[in-house]
């Protein structure tokens, strides 16, 4: 067979182990996945090759250096800026106010540490096998398995096959051209979430999700934080309102310094300062020296040291695993998930994908709504929205209504000293079904949770302006907004 001319030998002495499903990656792609088809009865091994102190480490980048970590020093920082600038006005005051910046990241790395070995937790619950290693394609096994050869990381190797193959292998920074990330001077999300102390002078190249809320973080411990961003506009996916009055927030409020349609020319640096020279939007030359620089402008899938060429396995030319809507790829019973393939780079889009095809496998039909996964962005105040722009109705052609109602106009959001941001409905003119809800405000990445279930469940904006909410809470901005589509909110 043609798919046994593997780079990777067959050796005989090779241990051999037979599971219903393998999973590749233990991010939360493929820890869900792994756990959803050990519930539906399957025997399941998982490889992942994560490494946090010498140890496995489950979770992958969400768990170890992504959504958590970063989440845990959004809210130290919040309490520092709070502590700092908002308690006073409660009459709660501060003698000597400072950050021990040790204390925070142990903090942080201890929530990260409940939270890998909750995942090792279920997977013995679940009697999922976990190989510690690097998992990669071998060859088509005999009658219809998959083996792949892992390569452990106490150096030995073990071959798994299955029928079932779950890709899960989730992405990796990109890399900017001429600027090595060293997570000394020039870091990406896992240097700028172990910071030793504040930087005096922080850089940021991308205005992203990353850029916004760790550039955010530092901002608030102290650092001067530049944002350098390559396009003209800024959080271009994001419904224009809320672009507009986050942009206005993150400037006047948070004190970002955001440049948005520069062009980097070249990053150098010295054995103290990192230097970026750049031609700003009207194209005159400028250079500016940071203590720290944040790389943050995107992530690239990772399928190297995958061998996916061994066995055939379509990869894109923009390197993401080819999957139909079912995540799917080209191989019988090879199936992709999460990060790797098409789609949003979100922990709970790789969840849901996860979990689905775990069930696709016991040959259930479940059904992931592409347009209904909630976006958050976890500044302060957050953005959060699901489903369409007003810009991206208009380019399909749709007449819409739209309605929007301000967090001033809340009594919780001035009991709770953040009035700050709205919330924007969208609306089909005709039929009244909401096609977008998008909000900068107090927490909305919970708020946004309500329009989710609205636009699962086909509701229209009246539904919504019909279901009564509690008073006084904030998720009263979102029942106005949705009255507002009707232009009939009561309380402005
Ligand atoms: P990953 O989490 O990347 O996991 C892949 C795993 O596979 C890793 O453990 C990796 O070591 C392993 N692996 C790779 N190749 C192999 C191989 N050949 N063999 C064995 N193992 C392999 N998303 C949100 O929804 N909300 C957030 O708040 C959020 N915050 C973020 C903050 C930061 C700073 C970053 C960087 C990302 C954030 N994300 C957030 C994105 C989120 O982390 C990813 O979308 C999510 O982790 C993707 O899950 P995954 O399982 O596809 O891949
Ligand atoms: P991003 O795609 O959100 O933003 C990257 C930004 O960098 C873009 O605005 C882009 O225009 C800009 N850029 C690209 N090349 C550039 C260059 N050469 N010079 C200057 N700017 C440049 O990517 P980011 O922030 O790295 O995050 C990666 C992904 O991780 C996100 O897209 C998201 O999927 C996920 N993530 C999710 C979070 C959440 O859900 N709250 C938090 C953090 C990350």
């Amino acid at each position: 067979m043609a798919d046994n001319a593997s780079p990777i030998a067959d050796k005989s002495d090779t241990p051999k182990r037979e599971f219903d499903v393998v999973v590749i990656g233990g991010g939360p792609g493929g820890y869900v996945a792994a756990i959803r088809a050990a519930q539906l009865g399957f025997t399941v091994a998982c490889i992942d090759a994560w490494v946090r102190n010498g140890k496995s480490s489950l979770g992958g980048t969400c768990v170890n250096v992504g959504c958590i970590p970063s989440k845990a020093l959004l809210q130290s920082s919040e309490n520092f800026h709070l502590a700092g600038h908002e308690l006073g006005k409660h009459g709660i005051g501060f003698k000597d106010l400072a950050i021990n910046v040790a204390t925070m990241l142990k903090r942080k790395e201890g929530i990260v540490d409940q939270l890998t070995t909750g995942v090792a937790y279920l997977f013995k619950k679940n009697k999922i096998t976990l190989l510690h290693g690097r998992g990669s394609f071998v060859r088509k096994g005999d009658g219809d398995g998959w083996t792949i050869a892992v390569d452990q990381h106490d150096g030995s190797r073990v071959e798994v096959s299955a029928t079932q193959v779950i890709v899960a292998t989730g992405s990796v920074p990109r890399q900017l051209p001429g600027a090595t990330i060293d997570n000394r001077l020039v870091c990406d999300n896992e240097g700028a979430l172990a910071f030793e102390s504040v930087p005096k002078r922080l850089g940021v190249i991308g205005a992203g999700v990353i850029g916004l809320e760790l550039g955010s973080v530092w901002k608030r411990l102290g650092s001067d934080v530049t944002v350098l961003e390559a396009l003209p506009v800024f959080l271009g996916a994001t419904d224009e309102a809320i672009a507009k009055e986050a942009r206005k927030i993150f400037t006047r409020d948070t004190g970002l310094d955001i440049q948005t349609g520069v062009k980097i020319s070249k990053v150098s640096t010295t054995k103290k300062s990192v230097t970026v020279d750049y031609a700003s939007a009207d194209g005159k030359e400028a250079s500016a020296t940071f203590d720290k620089l944040v790389v943050s402008i995107g992530r690239v899938p990772t399928t190297a040291g995958l061998n996916a060429d061994a066995v055939g396995l379509k990869i894109d030319q923009r390197g993401f695993v080819e999957v139909d809507d079912e995540c799917r790829t080209n191989l019988p019973g090879v199936w992709a998930v999460g990060d790797v393939v098409r789609g949003p780079m979100l922990a709970h889009k790789a969840e849901e994908e996860g979990a689905a095809v775990a069930e696709r496998i016991a040959g259930g039909h479940p059904h992931i709504d592409f347009n209904c996964i909630p976006w958050v962005i976890y500044t302060a105040p957050e953005i959060a929205w699901v489903g369409k722009t007003e810009a991206q109705c208009k380019a399909d052609g749709i007449d819409v209504r739209t309605g929007a109602f301000p967090f001033a106009a809340n009594g919780r959001a001035k009991a709770l000293g953040d009035q700050r941001g709205l919330v924007k409905f969208i609306a089909d003119a005709k039929t009244d079904r909401i096609l977008g809800v998008h909000m900068i405000g107090p927490m909305v990445s919970e708020l946004i949770a309500e329009a989710v279930v609205a636009m699962e469940f086909g509701a229209s904006s009246e539904d919504i302006a019909r279901i009564c909410h509690a008073h006084p809470s904030l998720s009263e901005v979102v029942h106005e907004a949705a009255m507002a589509v009707d232009k009939r909110s009561l309380h402005i």
